[in-house]
């Protein structure tokens, strides 16, 4: 039986109690994080639950819970639902309040959100790499708050996957920003390319424990915009999320990137990222 958790308690899916007038469904008017469990165990839950804060304070919503307690109650879902591998969805809300585009009264309270689902790490791809597609990045311009409002990257994953692809690189007048859910990465003579951390990109919190790793190798970074035309010219590709960890990318669009497989610093990184997680995540 899984266990949700829904205004300050945990419930049965029956015992959900989501209103037509959540602002959530009228406007996408709210924030969401996702946390990977590995082993049973929350990776980087802190560093998710404070840009939850963050992402929330930007777009002026206060969360009736403090940190610690989201922590919590994430680690409960994970405790009462068995998770072994999977992970944790969380999103608050402007909460229930009838139609209007004007924030609510002060006094309509957040509505936060949570589930945990056991769910495999894409292992296959993860060692075999994957094929993506280039679509423009029509989002919108505060792409650093991890907001529900998501059609631009829900068209263009649509787009990428209708075409037999993993996922989209998306990009700006030609600059690469990152994919419709992951942030991308390109190394050329042995120098990390990512695109820096500005209103353009949401900064992942894989893309951050990457980034260190980087460091921890003596790995080379740079964090200035490269364009699409740079990424096909690239020795190495892949992109970061929660889900997809370090993904390498075999092709963009219908261009090879490098020998066609996964580059020798890409799996040197996902070797490192695999230390850093609970060992005994198969799965
Ligand atoms: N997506 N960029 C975008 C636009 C994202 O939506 C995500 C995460 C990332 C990677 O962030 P992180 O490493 O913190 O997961 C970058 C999540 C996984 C999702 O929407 O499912």
């Amino acid at each position: 039986m899984t266990l949700y958790f829904m205004d300050g308690r945990f419930t049965k899916r029956d015992g959900l109690n989501i209103s037509i007038d959540d602002r959530g469904y009228y406007f996408g008017d709210g924030v969401y994080e996702v946390v990977k469990v590995y082993n049973g165990e929350l990776f980087t839950v802190r560093e998710h639950i404070s840009r939850l804060f963050e992402s929330a304070m930007k777009i002026k919503l206060s969360i009736p819970f403090t940190e610690e307690q989201l922590i919590n109650i994430s680690k409960e879902l994970v405790a009462q639902n068995s998770i072994s591998v999977g992970h944790i969805y969380m999103q608050v809300t402007r909460g229930d309040s009838p139609r209007q585009h004007q924030f609510p009264d002060p006094t309509v309270p957040a509505i936060v959100t949570a589930y945990a689902v056991e769910a495999p790490r894409p292992l296959g791809n993860i060692e075999k790499g994957v094929a993506i597609k280039s679509i423009e990045d029509i989002r919108w311009l505060r792409c650093d708050i991890k907001s529900l409002n998501l059609l631009g990257s829900v068209l263009a994953k649509q787009e990428a996957h209708e075409g037999g692809y993993a996922e989209a690189i998306l990009h700006r007048n030609g600059v690469v920003t990152e994919g419709a859910s992951t942030n991308m990465f390109g190394i050329k003579d042995g120098v990390v390319h990512t695109h820096p951390v500005t209103n353009l990109i949401l900064n992942g919190i894989t893309r951050q424990v990457v980034l260190g790793l980087c460091k921890e190798l003596q790995i080379p970074v740079s964090e200035k915009e490269f364009t699409l035309e740079q990424a096909l010219e690239m020795d190495e590709f892949f992109y970061t999320s929660t889900t997809a960890e370090v993904m390498p990318v075999l092709t963009i669009d219908e261009h090879t990137i490098g020998d066609g497989t996964p580059g020798l610093i890409t799996k040197s990184l996902q070797k490192a990222f695999n230390k850093k997680i609970p060992v005994t995540a198969t799965k």
